[in-house]
């Protein structure tokens, strides 16, 4: 795998000081941006906020227990908004795919440059909505909180930095990707 791909983790362990410039985010964001759309339909909206703004503050506001504990030590969040549409089962599915395509790109970008990216779907998207006078038609679906590692893990909280150490694991490739049949591991 590339090393950016393989750098990338969702941490909870970030420096509450570090800041992100203006320049970095608007990388991250054209990274989204310039993500595939389904029929070119282009249906991602974002919602920035930076540590100490009324936007981060509203946004921390909406998270929920599990995140409110690390979240809000992040330089940056971003609320990615896409197609809400339920009548219209097409657009209502690839809207959602665009935004998870564009928040991969995201996070692939956001190491590019040092940082890190953490999605999140645990906050009141309602709130959100509410918030930000998100209109019918669009639904927040992740806060991506973006930020650099505290360099001293031992300046963390220890719930943060144990969670932080917990193994990361995936389903080995055998038991994902199939040949010949379902079930039967592709054998390259
Ligand atoms: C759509 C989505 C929503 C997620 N929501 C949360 C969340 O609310 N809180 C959280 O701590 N992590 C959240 N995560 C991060 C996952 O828990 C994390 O990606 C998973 O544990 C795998 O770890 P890794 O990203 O380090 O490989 C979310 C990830 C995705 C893709």
């Amino acid at each position: 795998m590339h090393e950016l791909i393989e750098s990338r983790w969702s941490p909870r362990g970030y420096d509450d000081t570090a800041t992100v410039s203006a320049s970095e985010i608007t990388e991250i964001l054209d990274a989204g941006r310039w993500a595939p759309t389904w029929g070119r339909i282009q249906p991602l909206r974002f919602v920035v906020g930076l540590r100490g703004d009324d936007t981060f503050t509203r946004l921390t506001g909406t998270l929920n227990r599990g995140n409110i504990g690390w979240a809000p030590r992040a330089s940056a969040f971003i609320l990615l908004c896409t197609t809400n549409d339920p009548d219209d089962a097409k657009a209502h599915t690839y809207g959602a795919v665009d935004l998870g395509l564009a928040l991969s790109q995201m996070l692939v970008q956001a190491r590019a440059l040092g940082l890190h990216g953490h999605p999140m779907a645990g906050f009141d998207a309602a709130a959100a909505s509410e918030r930000f006078d998100i209109p019918h038609d669009k639904r927040p679906l992740v806060v991506l909180a973006v930020g650099r590692l505290a360099d001293d893990p031992d300046t963390l909280p220890p719930e943060i930095r144990e969670r932080d150490a917990w193994p990361r694991e995936r389903l080995p490739l055998s038991e994902v990707a199939f040949g010949t049949t379902w079930g039967e591991p592709f054998d390259s």
